[in-house]
């Protein structure tokens, strides 16, 4: 893993947006797969100070997001489809048909997951994943516990999950119980992989997902056995390093 400390969110924000910026200009069709939370929200803003600079050019890039809320209706402000149109797809050029999330409502799950990974193979795969990190050490929404799943799948969230998330909904009774999530296998099989974190909150899950034992307890310990991953973290989140 090479692990990059940053001074502050900024910096890390700034330097996720170049390296996926270079993923772009170094090939055009990039597929990007995308992550939704508080922590990449600086990098979406950075790329879209970019694209307004004529820096970035989205036009033939596709996006694959890593989860969704299941059973929010699509247009629900807490929908990751809703922040990735708020935070990012409407401020750059990436064409319609090029955004792809999984499904917050469907009549048979578990064709809508397997059409999700088909799509994302047909593709040939994701070229630059990038990915936050639950305090749990969550990645999408593959949860810790005694198995993990490859493939996109309906993921039942923990409480820890539930809590840590209830900070965008009126109360914690209010945040969906599952969720549509790709699986460690999508994730794994991305040619590069980017994970963000930021803050002391995030301080020792990030210490055992890089120095810790490869778990299932952990999911982004697997990480460790990727070829290619680059981990920006801001001075706090490094700070049990
Ligand atoms: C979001 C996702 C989650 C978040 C994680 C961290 O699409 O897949 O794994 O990346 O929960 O969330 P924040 O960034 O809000 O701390």
């Amino acid at each position: 893993m090479n692990v990059l400390v940053l001074q502050d969110y900024a910096e890390l924000s700034k330097k996720g947006a170049m390296i996926i910026a270079e993923q772009v200009n170094n090939k055009k069709d990039s597929i990007l797969g995308l992550a939704t939370g508080s922590t990449p929200l600086g990098v979406y803003k950075e790329l879209a100070q970019m694209y307004e600079q004529g820096k970035i050019d989205f036009s033939k890039v596709i996006t694959f997001n890593l989860d969704e809320y299941y059973g929010l209706p699509e247009n629900h402000p807490q929908s990751y489809r809703y922040y990735m149109e708020e935070n990012f797809w409407s401020k750059v050029n990436l064409q319609d048909e090029n955004k792809h999330i999984p499904p917050s409502i469907t009549d048979n799950i578990e064709l809508a997951c397997k059409e999700y990974d088909e799509l994302i193979e047909s593709h040939g795969g994701i070229d630059l994943q990038i990915l936050g990190i639950g305090p749990n050490g969550h990645i999408g929404f593959n949860e810790p516990g005694k198995e993990l799943y490859a493939k996109t799948h309906l993921a039942k969230l923990t409480q820890n999950t539930i809590e840590a998330n209830s900070r965008f909904f009126p109360d914690k009774e209010s945040v969906p119980k599952n969720a549509i999530t790709m699986g460690m296998g999508s994730i794994m099989k991305s040619k590069k992989i980017l994970l963000l974190a930021n803050g002391n909150g995030k301080a020792e899950i990030i210490r055992k997902t890089i120095k810790g034992q490869i778990t299932t307890n952990v999911p982004a310990s697997m990480l460790q056995l990727h070829p290619n991953v680059t981990v920006l973290l801001d001075e706090k989140a490094a700070s049990k390093l």
